[in-house]
Order: structure tokens, then C-alpha cells, then sequence
């Protein structure tokens, strides 16, 4: 297969850990002999430090005229305090979203079975869970009308959505169900809220089209308790922009890091895969930052274009890492490895290297296997 990728590493950790997703595809076009044509452009603070504005037209023109993006991460903390400041980096992701038309962001949690004993919470919780997270990405309180009063004393953000964009992420999400446990979890806020009131109504009337799958609605207050007293419940969850965002950050718990969490993001015409986490400025440059999101998120992308043999081994791959603890400090506090090692380890699994070995080595130290 011939494939065009957009390649946005962004602010922070995200050049450094696009790069090991990017290995990871080069190793399964090797392999599996397809053509990924890579194309890099800039988003985020980088692109407002280069060109002004934190999503340049030929990235957004790019990213238009490709098979898919692969997106690493937005933020820096140097224009977070700067109210005054007209473009921020995170406007661009934003901006991306809405010019690509992706309402749908997918999160999928899915414990490795190798870190069941890193989440903080109960190995009884965590073990068996097995649910994704459609959230709303294009609409909502994110992209509602913003105001500040002239005395900068009053603001506010309107949270808008309409049945139309409720319609369409609600048959995927009902879809997805479908394929799975069959059943679906509209997370909202209807006590208070007259947007959740829509999304209830709207997605009661389409629930008939799914017989099969079963729906039930929490709050979110409820929801974000439910999440890691009781997850194992829960099969899809839809809900919209804002507390998916929240809800998502929160389910990372269950897997120990949110280092771990992939996502893939589809709208009519485009698809964007990127990471859960952000950009780690604290990390940056230090080889620390895990890049098991970025390559697990190479891994939705090739499953998204058919190519379910392929994502399966990259997972593969960071399963074998895990099981070798070839792991960043966050999963393993005296881990020897970082993003670089770890890239090329799964690299090389899925090149079918003999040199993996060197790695479980307990007397390996940075710098003394044949590929670190
Ligand atoms: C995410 C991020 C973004 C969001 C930020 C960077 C705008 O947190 O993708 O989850 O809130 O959507
Ligand atoms: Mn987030």
C-alpha cells in the first residue's frame, strides 16, 4: 500500500517521540513492503516561533491533501501565562480539527497485561478492562463564541452543539458498540446542562437503529467516579468535547500512564492519529518521555487503512517491550531505557531482529547493547 503521511511532531516531547512512531512505520513498510511517504510541517509554538501563527496554511493544506496525520504534541508553558496573546499554540490542534472536520476522537483503554501492577489503583479494578471513548471533537464548549468584557472582569464560553453533530459521532460510536460488548454509556450532564438534554434525546432516537446494543446515560459527575472505581462496566462511552477530554486524562490511571494512551481522530475525509498526552515541556530533549502512544498510535493508523496485521505486530512489539521492561521512568522508576532505545527496540521486533535479547539483559547499561 501506498501511503502519504502528515507528520506534525509540534511542541515538547512530540518530535522526539513521533520519531520512534515513525521508525515503527518505516520497520512495518520494510517488512510488509509499503510505501509511507512522509511529509513534516509545522504546528503549535514552533510554528508561531517560525512563522507567527500556530497553524500555517500549507500545514493545514498538507495535512488535506494526505491519506492521514500522524500529530505529536501542542504546548509551551512560555505563552501559557500571556492572556494578552491573541494565538496560542493549542489554537492550532484546534484550528487542525475543525479545517479536517474530525469530530471523532477515539480513545481506547485497554490495560497491558505487563502493567496491571503499575496503576496505582487495585489490580482487581484494573485487570479485564477493555473500553474506548468517543468523544465529540469539532463542537462544544472548545469552539463556542468566546467573550471577555472590555474590563476583562466577566468571560465566557458558549458551549453550542447541534443535532447534526451529535447524529454523526453517535452512529459511529453505536457502530463501534455494535462490533463490540454492545453496549453504549452516553456520559452528560442533563440535570444541569440543555446541550447534554440534546445529545440524550438525539441519541435515544438513533439508539433504535441498534436493537442490539443496549444504552445507558451517567453523569458525568457520576461518570468520572465510575471510571476508576468501576470500569471494567463500561464498553463505549460517548460524550461530548469537554469531558471527553477530562474523562480520558482520568482513564489513563487505569493503565498506569497516560504515556500509553493512542488516539485516533476521523472526520468524513481525514483522519489524524496523535497521541493522549501533551507535550511534557519538562521532558523535552532528555530521551525520558514515553513513546509508547506515538508508536501505538502508528498502530491505529495502519488499522485504520486495513492494515490489521501490521498494527498488530507494532502492538506486539510494545507488549515485548513491557515484558522486557524496556520502559520509560514513568513505568519503571530505575529503567536504564529512553524513547530512543525503546524505538529502536520495537524497531527492531518488528524488523525481526535477533538483537532483542541484548535488552533483557539485567546487566545492560545505555550504551553497551549493539543498537542503543
Ligand atoms: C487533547 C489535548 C487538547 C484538548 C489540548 C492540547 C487543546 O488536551 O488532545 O486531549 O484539550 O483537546
Ligand atoms: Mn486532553
Amino acid at each position: 500500500m501506498n501511503l502519504k503521511i502528515a507528520v506534525l511532531p509540534g511542541d515538547g516531547i512530540g518530535p522526539e517521540v513521533i520519531l520512534q512512531a515513525k521508525k515503527a512505520l518505516y520497520a512495518v513498510g520494510v517488512v510488509y513492503e509499503h510505501d509511507f511517504i512522509f511529509e513534516e510541517a509545522l504546528i503549535g509554538a514552533v510554528a508561531i516561533d517560525k512563522t507567527g501563527t500556530s497553524l500555517p496554511e500549507q500545514t493545514l493544506n498538507l495535512c488535506l491533501n494526505t491519506d492521514a496525520v500522524l500529530f505529536g504534541a501542542i504546548g509551551d508553558p512560555k505563552y501559557d501565562s500571556d492572556s494578552t496573546l491573541k494565538n496560542r499554540p493549542e489554537e492550532g490542534l484546534l484550528k487542525l480539527r475543525k479545517g479536517l472536520g474530525l469530530y471523532a476522537n477515539i480513545r481506547p483503554l485497554k490495560p497491558f497485561k505487563g502493567l496491571l501492577d503499575v496503576s496505582p489503583l487495585k489490580r482487581e479494578i484494573v485487570e479485564g478492562v477493555d473500553f474506548v471513548i468517543y468523544r465529540e471533537l469539532t463542537a462544544g464548549i472548545y469552539f463556542g463564541e468566546k467573550k471577555l468584557n472590555e474590563s476583562e472582569t466577566i468571560a465566557s464560553d458558549l458551549c453550542e452543539y447541534t443535532e447534526e453533530e451529535i447524529t454523526r459521532i453517535a452512529h459511529l460510536a453505536f457502530q463501534s458498540a455494535q462490533k463490540r460488548r454492545k453496549k453504549l454509556t452516553l456520559v452528560d450532564m442533563a440535570n444541569v446542562l440543555e446541550t447534554s438534554r440534546l445529545w440524550r434525546k438525539v441519541v435515544t432516537k438513533i439508539s433504535v437503529d441498534y436493537p442490539e446494543v443496549s444504552l445507558d446515560y451517567l453523569l458525568a459527575d457520576n461518570a468520572a467516579k465510575q471510571i476508576i472505581s468501576n470500569p471494567k462496566q463500561f464498553d463505549v462511552v460517548l460524550t461530548s468535547n469537554l469531558f471527553g477530554d477530562l474523562l480520558s486524562d482520568e482513564a489513563s490511571v487505569i493503565t498506569g500512564s497516560i504515556g500509553v494512551l493512542a488516539s485516533a481522530s476521523l472526520g468524513e475525509k481525514n483522519a489524524l492519529f496523535e497521541p493522549v498526552h501533551g507535550s511534557y515541556p519538562h521532558a523535552k530533549g532528555r530521551n525520558i518521555a514515553n513513546p509508547f502512544a506515538a508508536i501505538l498510535s502508528a498502530a491505529m493508523l495502519l488499522d485504520y487503512f486495513g492494515l490489521n496485521e501490521e498494527a498488530k505486530k507494532i502492538y506486539e512489539g510494545v507488549e515485548k517491550a513491557i515484558e522486557y521492561n524496556v520502559v520509560t521512568l514513568d513505568l519503571n522508576p530505575d529503567s536504564k531505557f529512553g524513547t530512543n532505545e525503546i524505538g529502536e527496540f520495537i524497531s527492531n521486533f518488528i524488523l525481526n531482529k535477533d538483537d532483542l535479547m541484548y535488552f533483557n539483559n539485567d546487566n545492560v547499561h545505555l550504551g553497551q547493547s549493539t543498537i542503543v
